[in-house]
């Protein structure tokens, strides 16, 4: 069951994640073997790819990647724009562009090419830039039923002060979201 519904394609710029009931997007060294055994919504994917123009990503996620793997399991194809300060030593890879420039810079470019549609914001540290500027116009998460206790978080922000958010399609935009689980025994 979804409460938001499916997502529109409207040039927006999203913040799009599989997150850990704890917060984490990737667990410690990158690893994403937590996401193994997780199952979406039927569709879910189907919409995301439809919706999505570009996707910007920074270069720990994309010199992550194994085996040249896409986004969303090969099923979307479009431009990539990696974000780094040596895109010298970058392995070139079919369309893929390694841009040096500042963040809003870069969200220029990925909605230019996404031409209409989404550009999705696949890196923390990015998203945490983009969000600082007011550059960020949703946050997308789909939450697994697992703890990491480590990783990369979603948000990380020391000393930082909170970010207010109001919660999307919700009649009360500023209530808590209810969830139970049990632990696997
Ligand atoms: N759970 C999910 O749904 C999901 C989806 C996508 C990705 N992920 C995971 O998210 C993690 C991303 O990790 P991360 O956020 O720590 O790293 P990241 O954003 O992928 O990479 C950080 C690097 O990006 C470059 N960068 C960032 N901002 C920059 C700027 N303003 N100008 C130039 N370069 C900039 C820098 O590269 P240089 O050091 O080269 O300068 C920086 O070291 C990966 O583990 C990935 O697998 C998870």
């Amino acid at each position: 069951m979804s409460e938001i519904g499916p997502p529109t394609a409207g040039g927006k710029v999203l913040w799009h994640f599989t997150m850990s009931l704890d917060g984490f997007v990737a667990g410690p060294g990158h690893r994403m073997d937590w996401m193994a055994g997780t199952s979406f919504r039927p569709g879910l994917i189907q919409e995301y790819v439809a919706t999505t123009g570009a996707i910007l990503c920074g270069r720990s996620g994309w010199d992550g990647i194994i085996d040249d793997k896409r986004p969303y399991g090969g099923e979307w194809e479009g431009p990539i724009f990696v974000l780094t300060h040596h895109p010298e030593d970058a392995a070139p890879a079919e369309g893929v562009t390694f841009l040096d420039c500042d963040a809003a810079e870069a969200v220029r470019t990925g909605l230019e090419a996404a031409a209409g549609k989404n550009l999705e914001v696949f890196s923390p540290t990015i998203g945490r830039q983009l969000l600082e500027r007011g550059l960020i116009d949703e946050i997308d998460l789909h939450v697994a039923p697992v703890l990491l206790g480590d990783g990369i978080r979603l948000f990380d922000n020391p000393g930082g002060a909170p970010v207010a958010l109001r919660r999307a399609a919700a009649a009360d935009p500023a209530a808590t979201v209810d969830v139970r689980y049990l632990p696997v025994r």
